[in-house]
């Protein structure tokens, strides 16, 4: 194993904050360079490159094809769900994004317009984020597999100039008719877009609703024929060049804001001292563009480096097998790979002996990495023995845009210890605090918080919500980010990450709120009082479960209501929520001041041992929890 420079490189992070981001910020082209690298009199912890100008399209595409790589494949569209592969080349890219940057500006969207994207896993979902950040506009992506209402809370929230949208996303099997959803969420959100502009897929074409929606391919040809073309509008480094709305612990998501400036710097240095990725270099992540991982890795900053990026409209098995992945990466020759956990335990599920991985060249493969989930050994195991690479776990947050915990293998790889995303990034000072906010010695359970000031590309606030961002953040932990993530670190300072200590669960690789779903269960007539807690899943980690009473003098039986409340989550929060197992019991375990023995039942569901705690009001409460659960999960 080569020496790291890890250690050297992170302590001067910590020593000299402004020396080493000062440094990183020379791999962008700035149109007037920040008068301070930070400057901690401005907003809630500080701002980076305060005055800084620049503009994050031209940094992932302009200077790319002014600089030689107009010929290079920016962007592999792999999709085997229609069968198709497209290819565009920087120039390509540059060339979409500035059409359709001036076609969002013909609509009225200016600097600072918020722009909602309801979109598949689809090339034009990449151009029409550029193509905001090209004219400064503020792009926020709702993921596919939410539902209307999801999708109307954020419109309410970000109240968009306009909503670009498709006539369908395809999943195995079924296509999902996007329309609908979009038409549902503007009935039911009070800030009406100024228009959508659809794509027309031809797997499944929707109905547009005169002067509100337009032809996405129109808009566009009408454009080329007219040579529009949009300039590349300068903005501050502090501007927001997204929102991205995640799960909160309530059913309303946080806004959290990504700035221009901090959010290419970190990025941009994450390429090649994080993943080992040189420019010129083919690269996948295999996330959605509705995860803040798909911005930061499908997008941004492979684009800021200069490589090329795989976007992949498919799943780990069944489309069509369990070699979807090696097939990707053996055909375009992708020398790392970004995934969740969740889909490896799927492959190995339907491939246990690895028998497609030895199908395909995968000589040129160096790397593996993991995220969104704690990677569990034996998959790390599993994963180690069937590539023969790297395969490295490291932990992040949406609010944190890009890696805190990991292993920095251009900067030469530390060992890797199964179970821990190994150890803090740069400008990260990562600490486990007790109750009282006091650090606890290595080795020993708490919170983890990172010190303030958080480094660039982290959450500067909530979409015009300071007070809630301080209220979740910055409040319980003076002078520290709260994570909401417990865990320890060890004698070596490897963190280790174990769960969450709010209502949040991880299902196959996607953050939902249980406290979200309870909203939702308890929206329904004839549930009086419920619970949802996360249970262990083989494949996805976690999934949901729910437990209701029922109001008194119901007379349907359970299984109806059951049913009924599985498809309410299904419609208002979206499929993605994999809630598909309700139980009615005849009343909830609670100790006797009222509050609900969440984490028994979760030991009784997950088979584990567990014991009648003192305080329980009704211990037949539990028995038949235990007695409801057998043979449902
Ligand atoms: N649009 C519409 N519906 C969607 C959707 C989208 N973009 N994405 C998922 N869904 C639907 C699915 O069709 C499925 O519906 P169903 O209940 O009718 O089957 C449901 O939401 C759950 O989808 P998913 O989480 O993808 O589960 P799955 O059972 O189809 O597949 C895995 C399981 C493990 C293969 C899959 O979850 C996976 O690949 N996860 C990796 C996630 C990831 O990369 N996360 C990024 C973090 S780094
Ligand atoms: P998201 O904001 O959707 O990226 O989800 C962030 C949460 O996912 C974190 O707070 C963790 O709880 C969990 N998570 C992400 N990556 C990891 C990891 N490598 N190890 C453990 N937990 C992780």
């Amino acid at each position: 194993m080569t020496t790291s420079r890890y250690h050297e490189v992170h302590a001067q992070s910590l020593s000299d904050p402004e020396a080493f981001w000062g440094e990183a910020a020379k791999a962008i082209d700035w149109i007037v360079p920040a008068e301070k690298v930070f400057d901690p009199t401005l907003g809630l912890y500080g701002r980076w490159f305060a005055g800084g100008v620049l503009n994050t399209c031209y940094n992932a595409l302009d200077r790319h094809v002014v600089r030689g790589r107009a010929d290079q494949v920016a962007l592999i569209h792999d999709s085997p769900l229609t069968n198709e592969i497209r290819k565009f080349t920087y120039a390509e890219l540059l060339h979409e994004t500035q059409v359709l940057g001036a076609v969002l500006q013909e609509h009225g969207v200016g600097k600072g317009d918020r722009v909602i994207l309801y979109m598949p896993m689809v090339p034009e979902a990449v151009v029409a984020m550029l193509a905001c950040a090209r004219i400064g506009a503020v792009h926020s992506v709702v993921f596919g597999g939410f539902a209307a209402k999801e999708l109307a809370t954020r419109i309410d929230d970000a109240r968009p100039k306009l909503i670009l949208s498709a006539s369908c996303g395809i999943e195995p099997g079924r296509i999902v008719q996007y329309k609908p959803l979009l038409d549902e969420a503007i009935a039911l959100s009070s800030a009406k877009p100024g228009g959508c502009i659809i794509l027309q897929r031809p797997q499944q074409r929707c109905e547009l609703i005169e002067g509100r929606d337009h032809d996405w391919a129109e808009l566009r040809s009408a454009a080329i024929a007219a040579k529009k073309s949009a300039e590349c509008v300068p903005v501050q480094a502090t501007d927001p060049l997204y929102i991205l709305y995640t799960s909160g612990t309530t059913g309303k998501p946080k806004g959290v804001v990504r700035d221009n400036g901090g959010h290419a710097v970190a990025l941009a240095w994450s390429m090649e001292n994080l993943y080992g990725v040189k420019p010129g270099e083919v690269w996948w992540c295999g996330s959605d563009i509705g995860w803040v991982v798909g911005h930061s890795y499908i997008i941004y900053a492979p684009l800021f480096h200069g490589a090329t990026s795989i976007m992949y409209e498919g799943k780990p098995v069944g489309t069509p097998d369990a070699g979807a992945f090696w097939r990707v990466i053996s055909e375009h020759k992708a020398v790392a790979f970004f995934t969740a956990p969740t889909a490896f335990r799927a492959i190995r599920k339907d491939d246990p002996e690895g028998h497609f991985i030895r199908k395909y060249d995968l000589s040129h493969f160096r790397t593996l990495f993991l995220a969104g989930e704690r990677a569990d050994p034996p998959t790390v195991d599993w994963a180690e023995k069937q590539l023969k690479v790297p395969v490295i776990d490291h932990w992040w947050q949406t609010e944190t845009g890009w890696c805190i915990a990991g292993n920095p293998v251009g900067l030469g790889m530390l060992p890797v210890k199964h179970g821990s995303p190994t150890v803090p990034m740069p400008g990260y000072k990562v600490e486990v605090v007790d109750e009282a906010a006091k650090p606890v010695p290595a080795g020993t359970m708490g919170s983890i918080v990172i010190k303030l000031p958080m480094p660039p590309a982290c959450l500067p606030t909530l979409w015009e919500q300071d007070a809630r961002c301080k209220e979740a953040y910055f409040n319980e932990f003076p002078g520290y980010y709260k994570t909401s993530d417990a865990g320890y670190l060890d004698e070596d300072g490897y963190v280790y990450v174990m769960g969450r200590t709010d209502d949040i669960i991880n299902v196959a690789g996607h953050r939902l709120s249980t406290g979200g779903m309870e909203e939702i269960l308890a929206s329904h007539p004839d549930v009086a009082e419920c619970a949802v807690l996360g249970i262990k899943d083989n494949i996805k980690g976690e999934v949901p479960c729910g437990f209701l009473v029922l109001k008194a003098g119901v007379s349907r039986s359970n299984a109806e209501i059951e049913k009924e409340v599985v498809a309410l989550v299904r419609d208002k929060l979206g499929p993605v929520a994999a809630f598909k197992l309700a139980i009615a019991v005849t009343r909830l375990p609670k100790t006797r001041s009222g509050k609900i023995l969440r984490g028994t039942i979760k030991k009784i569901a997950d088979g584990e041992t567990w014991t009648m705690p003192a305080t329980i009001e009704d211990p037949k409460s539990l028995d038949e929890i235990g007695v409801a659960l057998k043979g449902r999960v």
